[in-house]
């Protein structure tokens, strides 16, 4: 029957190994692992041979129905999670965005409205600090304590828009460290953005390539230091979201290495997006709509040897996690940009591919293991956000949230065949080994054979709880984790979660 499952002779990858196990699944849960093993009659019984079985993807940043710069993300949050589940994703984080003045509570309702009838896979949220008052402190304490919401991301650009000045980012990150939460940045200095797109536009540049001008590397790098500078004061951890550039990568390498010879452990982690590994910003003679297809902020950077170096720090632990940032927008919604790149809506599209471009650039060059690519794609994520180790692994007592990854097969990226609701695909033509064949959401065969069969709001809230039972030491995030005691921490986590009921 659907709720009863055996995965045979396939390869386990986590984070920290691979094992040649088989996986039984019974009732949304990993119940068993291991080769020979006795389960009960009828169970469906996919053969995963000469495959990697893989924990699904956990996406920690996507924007579905985002209403930002006058549109709206065409990926709503059926679209959206149908997409990441086609390509190996089981779980997303997105980020419920108030509007200046916005009450945070609300925000949070909403958000819950827009995604629990049309969720395909688990999801959790990121609130947004778009703008600061003792409003919003409050309500954030209401959103930890009540709802399950443990990560707030605040923005140092969108001048006029969300951008919060230093000493309201030292107040908003004083804030969420004391309620036990984790701090997050959009790290790009919007000031001098803002001074650069004013010379831009009276020197008559008003075109897509504006956008890459107005804001090159060392405004990003700039900003990744001044935010971890600030969380460090107030001893905050602090996630900074899309790592663009080689040197906002080399910023966030070198202020965790500072913070670890002081002998503190190190709660400095940094994202970056499959944007940045599978495309670059090189792209002098492109037309005017696939320029504003890859209008995104912190842009793509034109330096072709941007991906190779985001992977090498996403190896050495520099960096723990790849996010899709998935905010797409159709031609026409790009089009409100016509008369200046500064109208263009910006973002991409990557929840559906982010798993196999991270395979395609950094595994099948040698510059990941399969395991790391494990790690940077869900299990860090799983263990950041406190979804660990419900979430991230395979392991007795997990979900049965389970991919398995056939390596050897190879398919091409195209908007004509992808899952997603945007009509452009900023990965259009690259070929890529490594096809999800089968996906399990929740112990549901939602990809069979390569066939896509979600089910509408078949996906739950996960409610976060504070206080992370999992923190990183040193330079090595893995957490050895025994696996028996995994039943105990997931009961643990699934009792704390059922005290935030997610309906209140
Ligand atoms: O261009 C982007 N990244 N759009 C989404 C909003 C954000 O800043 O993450
Ligand atoms: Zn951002
Ligand atoms: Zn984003
Ligand atoms: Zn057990």
């Amino acid at each position: 029957s659907q709720n009863r499952l055996l995965i045979k002779n396939g390869k386990v990858v986590n984070a920290d190994k691979i094992a040649d196990l088989d996986i039984y699944i019974e009732n949304g849960v990993i119940q068993q692992l291991g080769r020979n093993l006795i389960v009960p009659g009828g169970v469906r019984i996919i053969d995963a041979g000469g495959c990697y079985v893989i924990p699904g993807g956990i996406d920690p940043h996507t924007h579905f129905e985002l209403e930002l710069m006058g549109a709206t993300t065409v990926d709503d949050f059926y679209h959206g999670t149908k997409a990441a589940v086609a390509g190996g994703t089981t779980t997303i984080i997105d980020f419920a965005l108030p509007r200046r003045g916005q009450s945070l509570l609300d925000t949070y309702k909403n958000w819950r409205q827009k995604a629990d009838e049309k969720v395909c896979c688990d999801y959790a949220l990121h609130m947004g600090i778009t703008w600061w008052s003792e409003q919003v402190q409050q309500e954030m304490a209401e959103l930890c304590e009540k709802h399950g919401i443990n990560s707030f991301k605040a923005f140092m650009a969108y001048k006029g828009l969300y951008q919060l000045s230093d000493s309201e980012l030292y107040d908003a990150f004083q804030t969420v460290r004391n309620l036990g939460a984790v701090a997050m940045v959009h790290a790009e200095n919007g000031d001098i953005i803002a001074k650069n797109t004013e010379k831009l536009l009276s020197a008559g540049i008003k075109g897509p390539e504006g956008h890459q001008l107005s804001r090159p590397e060392e405004v990003e790098a700039e900003a990744v230091t001044r935010a971890c500078t600030i969380a460090n004061q107030v001893d905050c951890p602090l996630y900074v979201v899309h790592i663009m550039s080689k040197s906002a990568g080399d910023a966030m390498a070198y202020k965790r290495k500072e913070l670890m010879k002081k002998g503190k452990h190190c709660t400095l982690y940094g994202e970056t997006l499959a944007a940045a590994i599978g495309t670059h910003g090189n792209r002098i003679p492109c037309t005017w709509h696939d320029q504003a297809a890859h209008v995104l902020s912190p842009p793509l950077r034109p330096d072709e040897t941007t991906p190779n170096h985001l992977l090498t720090l996403l190896n050495e632990n520099a960096l723990q996690c790849t996010g899709s940032d998935n905010c797409t927008f159709n031609k026409n919604q790009k089009e409100l940009g016509k008369d200046s790149f500064t109208d263009i809506p910006n973002g991409v599209n990557g929840v559906q591919d982010r798993l196999s471009v991270i395979w395609e650039k950094g595994v099948v060059p040698g510059i990941l293991s399969p395991e790391k690519f494990v790690a940077v794609t869900s299990t860090n994520a799983a263990k950041i956000f406190n979804l660990y180790p419900r979430k991230g692994v395979i392991a007795e007592g997990s979900d049965a949230d389970v991919v398995v990854w056939n390596y050897k097969a190879k398919r091409t990226i195209s908007a004509k065949t992808h899952a997603h609701a945007c009509d452009y695909n900023i990965f259009e033509g690259l070929e890529c080994h490594g096809v999800p064949e089968f996906v399990i959401v929740g112990g549901r065969v939602c990809v069979d054979e390569g066939n896509l069969r979600v089910a509408q709001g078949h996906g739950n809230f996960l409610p976060t709880p504070i206080n992370p039972p999992f923190v990183y030491e040193g330079q090595t995030p893995e957490v050895e984790v025994d696996h028996k005691e995994n039943h105990q921490v997931i009961e643990e986590i699934r009792e704390q979660l059922h005290g935030l009921t997610p309906n209140n």
